[in-house]
């Protein structure tokens, strides 16, 4: 290449190598150094030496006023040319390898345990609950139910308790007004189904009842599940019947039953029902206060004051009735000593159901 005028000898060589070739190998090198860069402080490193201010692309772009008027535009033009190029090749390897670092930090180690998403159950009462229900309904029992707030008049009148009778006092009563109660038992929802329907009626009533009552066996809210079952010609044997096969799918087989003569005002003749002591088998235990047996329901035939409080033929009707307690029947079942555990919503005992 000619160069004219010639100064020095450094400007010769300055002038010599100031020139197309130059900047092209200028760029070739700065790509091959940033191939073989691995991270970000050597990209940005690698940038300044080649476009910072005192970097080599800078220093030629800077030298070219020295340069030959003729060849200034040819070389500023490819300058700038590789300064915009080696710019975008440096923002891209910093971009690229931000991105490799993402999608490291994105990939799915499928190695790792998985995260269990913490799943509810349903309370062991409800559980208990659905499998008595599950029983009668597969002896032919339809599922019926009533208001938790109730008159007096279905709580007691209806059910042969009539106001200042003794037997109110077998039950705290929670009052809402001289009429209204909280019910203190799911029998209530008996007098409203037989008003609504004639006979054939088989219905359990599971629901929430209340009573102002508070210790290791009882809570002012418990559960209760009532039976009804009205026909011709329905007799005690029928109740021992429905009773015996209800305890021994719901325990098992070996669970025998005994009826002890009881009172309520709405059965007559009416009997309490214990089962074997599921903890001793009978031997005699701390569950079972050593007698060998437990107390879980009441029963009788349906009295015949409450049939005429709802216009039922007596002389052609007759019918069982009982009820017991959900708690108890889950207690005995789960071996559960405290009533109250099932209200306390402590996680640890929930979730062993
Ligand atoms: N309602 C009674 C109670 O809460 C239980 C009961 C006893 C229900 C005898 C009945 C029955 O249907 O016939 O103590």
């Amino acid at each position: 290449m000619h160069i004219w005028p010639l100064s020095n000898n450094e400007k010769t060589d300055f002038f010599e190598s100031s020139n197309v070739e130059t900047i092209e190998q200028i760029k070739q090198e700065a790509l091959k150094a940033l191939a073989s860069a691995s991270d970000e402080e050597n990209i940005k490193s690698l940038s300044v030496r080649y476009l910072g201010r005192k970097g080599a692309v800078t220093q030629f772009l800077r030298n070219i006023s020295e340069l030959p008027a003729e060849q200034r535009p040819e070389a500023g033009k490819k300058a700038n040319e590789v300064k915009k190029y080696l710019e975008s090749a440096f923002n891209e390897a910093l971009k690229r390898l931000e991105a490799e670092s993402g999608a490291a930090r994105d990939r799915i180690d499928v190695s790792l345990p998985g995260r269990i998403a913490p799943q509810g159950i349903l309370h062991p009462i409800s559980q208990i609950t659905r499998q008595i229900c599950d029983i009668f309904t597969g002896l032919g029992f339809e599922i019926a139910e009533g208001p938790e707030v109730e008159a007096d008049y279905y709580n007691f009148e209806m059910l042969n308790i009539p106001k200042n009778h003794p037997a109110r006092d077998m039950q705290d009563t929670f009052y809402i007004s001289e009429d209204i109660v909280l019910r203190t038992h799911t029998s209530p929802i008996q007098v409203r189904f037989m008003e609504k329907h004639r006979p054939p009626v088989r219905i359990v009533a599971p629901g929430k009842v209340y009573r102002c009552d508070s210790d290791l066996t009882h809570t002012p809210m418990f559960h209760q599940i009532e039976g009804l079952l009205v026909d011709e010609n329905i007799s005690f044997g029928d109740l021992k019947g429905i009773l015996t096969t209800f305890v021994h799918r719901m325990f098992d087989d070996q669970t025998s039953l005994r009826f002890r003569p009881s009172f309520f005002p709405f059965t007559e003749p009416s009997a309490e029902v214990d089962i074997l002591c599921v903890m001793c088998r009978g031997k005699g235990c701390r569950v079972c206060s050593q007698t060998g047996w437990l107390e879980v329901l009441g029963s009788g035939m349906v009295h015949p004051a409450v049939f005429e409080n709802v216009a039922y033929d007596t002389s052609r009707y007759t019918g069982f009735a009982f009820g017991m307690g959900i708690e108890r029947i889950a207690m005995l079942k789960y071996g559960i000593d405290d009533i109250r555990k099932f209200f306390e919503n402590d996680f640890r005992f929930l979730s062993q159901f």
